[in-house]
């Protein structure tokens, strides 16, 4: 079964490679140095497939988070490259940084991270209104599109405080998914919530995969919530141990006890 798992780039027999949202080569990120350092990432190739539904999986501490940040921007990799949407990382300085971030990237925090004293639609434009860019014509509509398949047209009235974490979970996927950016990222996005709200997240984030054509990279130690996505990548001890294709439960279940195992 392993066989099946390890590649993590897709075939080149493939006669019609997917397209490419993101790439690491070579990616390396170590905290410290010296005795104390630690090695978080030790050499990470991944391929992020466009328009499809990405889960990390791994370990506590095998470094699913740090390596969605080197993915997003939001932290510089040791060594080694990152493109994300054909742009090499490496390149920009931080203030070009930041603005590619808001123009390429949407993120969703397992703490929700909506402002309390803004309604929900106002949060949820408000990664538009900070690029200057106005809600009307084309826009607006997608905005309209992105409420009702999130199912929050009567809720964009409320602030955070007056909404389930379901819907707070919902808003903050509209505020991702509002500036059409290349890829979203969401880092245990069901983290804070109960089984249900959680299906009713990981539904809509599978939706924005299949109906908006987004692209989602989902970290999770959640076997339930992986079974929501195409591909799962599995992380142990900072490399990619296996990038698995519309894999079954038991084939990313093997992929976690091998990593287990081979402790
Ligand atoms: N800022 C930091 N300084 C030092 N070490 C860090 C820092 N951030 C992460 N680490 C270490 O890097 C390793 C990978 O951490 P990371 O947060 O990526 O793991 P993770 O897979 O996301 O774990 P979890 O499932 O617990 O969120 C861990 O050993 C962690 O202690
Ligand atoms: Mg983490």
């Amino acid at each position: 079964m392993l066989e099946t798992t390890l590649p993590p780039t897709f075939p080149t027999s493939d006669p019609r490679p997917a397209a490419l949202a993101a790439t690491a080569r070579a990616v390396t990120r170590t905290y410290g140095r010296g005795d104390s350092a630690v090695h978080a990432l030790r050499g990470v190739d991944l391929d992020v497939p466009a328009g499809r539904f990405t889960a990390v999986m791994g370990a506590s501490g095998s470094g699913k988070s740090t390596l969605m940040h080197c993915l997003a921007g939001l932290d510089r990799p040791t060594s080694g490259t990152v493109s994300v949407a054909g742009t090499e990382l490496q390149a920009l300085d931080d203030t070009r940084l930041t603005v590619f971030r808001r123009e390429q990237l949407g993120f969703v925090f397992q703490s929700f991270n909506l402002l309390p004293m803004l309604t929900a639609g106002q949060n949820i434009v408000l990664p538009l209104e900070l690029a200057g860019r106005r809600v009307e014509g084309e826009r607006r509509e997608w905005y309209d599109h992105v409420v009702s398949v999130l199912g929050l047209a009567d809720r964009l009235g409320h602030r955070p405080g007056e909404l389930s974490g379901g819907q707070q979970q919902r808003v903050a996927i509209a505020r991702a998914l509002v500036s059409r950016p290349t890829l979203i990222f969401a880092d245990e996005p069901t983290g804070n919530l109960d089984s249900e709200s959680s299906a009713e997240v990981l539904g809509f984030l599978r939706r924005s995969v299949r109906e908006l054509g987004q692209t989602v990279v989902m970290v999770t130690h959640e076997l339930d919530a992986a079974a929501y996505a195409d591909d799962v990548v599995v992380i142990a001890d900072g490399r990619v141990r296996a990038h698995l294709v519309d894999p079954a439960a038991d084939e990313i279940l093997a992929a976690l006890r091998v990593k287990a195992g081979a402790r």
